[in-house]
């Protein structure tokens, strides 16, 4: 057998080895009254863009993409998911702290401004995730009412 070939089973029996680790799903199906939409009044097309756009990396419940089936899809998506709901989890939000809540309204508006979220390799395969100019514009508006009312508190 010629290394070429002999390189390609070794390649594709890991390729089936790894099909048998599959990580745990991040899949819930509890109510979240500390969820964002409901501590701050949200209108529903706002909550539908973070649903579509956010919630899968920032929620305790991800809707599941057919490459997730197919490792290392699925590792891939689990990290970016373990390390989504570490830094924001919109259906714990009222659990935060007001002064983590303006902090991550901020941060919120400025990755939506740069670009940076939803991630560009996520966006990729999920095309519906990305952000209209106008979907854009209604999320930051929405934040800088939001901030406002929470400075009152
Ligand atoms: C594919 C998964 C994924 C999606 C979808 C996604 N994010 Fe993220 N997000 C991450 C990861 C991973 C991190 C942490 C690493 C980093 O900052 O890049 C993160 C970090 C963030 C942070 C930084 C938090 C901080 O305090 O600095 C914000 C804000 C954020 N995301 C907002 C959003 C918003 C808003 C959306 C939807 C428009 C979104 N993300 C969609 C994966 C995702």
């Amino acid at each position: 057998m010629g290394r070429v070939t002999k390189g390609f089973l070794f390649l594709s029996g890991v390729l089936v080895l790894i099909q048998f680790i599959q990580p745990a799903g991040n899949i819930s199906t509890q109510a979240y009254p500390a969820d964002i939409s409901r501590i701050y009044p949200m209108e529903g097309k706002i909550q539908g863009i973070l649903r579509t756009s956010c919630y899968d990396c920032h929620s305790n419940n991800t809707r599941y993409p057919w490459y997730a089936q197919i490792q290392p899809g699925g590792w891939w998506l689990a990290s970016h998911i373990r390390e989504g709901k570490q830094e924001l989890n919109f259906n714990e939000f009222g659990m935060y702290s007001l002064r983590r809540q303006q902090s991550k309204l901020k941060a919120i508006g400025n990755s939506i401004k740069d670009g940076t979220m939803p991630i560009s390799s996520y966006t990729l395969v999920h095309r519906n995730a990305l952000l209209t100019q106008a979907e854009q514009d209604l999320i930051l508006d929405w934040i800088e009412k939001t901030k406002d009312s929470l400075s009152k508190n």
